[in-house]
């Protein structure tokens, strides 16, 4: 399931109550960062609690979280392994996804800057050049926001970020749900991971990678949060207990 929240609609009070609903570690975490960034980290890791919580009807406060080696936050306790998220954000939008396999999500602002040719071409793969280039030019710059979004859902999924040759992880758009293109790196056996490429709202994209062996029998469900549905400090055992049911 994916979680949305829009973090302009959270007052600096509203923050400052969502910060204190956090456990320790997660706000040593977020206050390694200021302004927007902080906001987009306080509002995600409370998203993550909430998914994780609706998903395997567990607490939203029972949560811990750690990093895995490569740096991927992971859950450390209840349902360690068994328990996957992952977070994204961009302007106006904050998106968390929760599952039962490796997840991998990613959001973009596609009504930002154009995505320049020179650009496009270092990160697509020749044939999502190719098919972009057969597309109207209206639609090309959404096209490629959708394309760049799986690429980063898919090395959020695997854990290995910056470390990915984007060019090298090529998807095919042209039919029903996108297809990672064969020789990606990371994907061990062929088609283990399930792909959706959707649009949230107007000027944003959204892909998410999953590792379900391919099946890709989950739909996925997506939920808009607005800050009332998140818990006050004073109330967090007893609403965050709530949520969970
Ligand atoms: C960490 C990284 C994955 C974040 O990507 P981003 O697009 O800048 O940011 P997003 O908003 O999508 O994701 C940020 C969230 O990802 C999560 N994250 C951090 N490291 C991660 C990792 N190694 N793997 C998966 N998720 C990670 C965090 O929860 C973070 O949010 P938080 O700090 O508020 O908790 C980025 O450093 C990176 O390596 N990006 C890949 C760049 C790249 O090579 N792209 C080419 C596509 S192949």
């Amino acid at each position: 399931m994916v979680l949305l929240a829009r973090p302009e609609e959270f007052s600096p009070a509203m923050l400052a109550e969502l910060d204190a609903t956090l456990d320790s570690e997660d706000r040593t975490y977020t206050q390694r960062f200021l302004g927007q960034r902080r906001t987009q980290a306080v509002v995600g890791r409370c998203l993550a609690r909430l998914a994780l919580g609706k998903y395997f009807s567990c607490s939203p406060g029972s949560w811990r979280f750690g990093v895995d080696p490569m740096g991927k936050p992971v859950v450390v306790s209840p349902l360690r392994g068994a328990a996957h998220f992952n977070i994204s954000h961009t302007t106006g939008l904050v998106a968390c996804a929760a599952a039962s396999s490796p997840v991998g999500l990613d959001v973009e602002d596609s009504s930002r800057e154009l995505i320049s040719e020179a650009v496009a071409t270092a990160v697509l793969a020749p044939a999502e050049l190719a098919g972009m280039g057969r597309l109207p030019q209206p639609s090309r710059q959404r096209q490629a926001y959708r394309l760049w979004a799986l690429k980063e859902a898919y090395v959020k999924g695997i854990g290995i970020g910056l470390r990915a040759p984007a060019a090298e992880i090529g998807f095919d758009l042209q039919k029903g749900r996108p297809r990672l293109n064969p020789g990606a790196p990371g994907t061990g056996e062929p088609n283990t991971w399930s792909f959706w490429s959707l649009e949230p709202t107007r000027s944003h994209v959204l892909a998410l990678a999953l590792k379900d062996g391919g099946a890709g029998h989950e739909g996925v469900r997506i939920e808009w949060v607005c800050p009332s549905a998140i818990p006050a400090p004073a109330h967090r055992h007893e609403r965050w207990g709530g949520l969970s049911t």
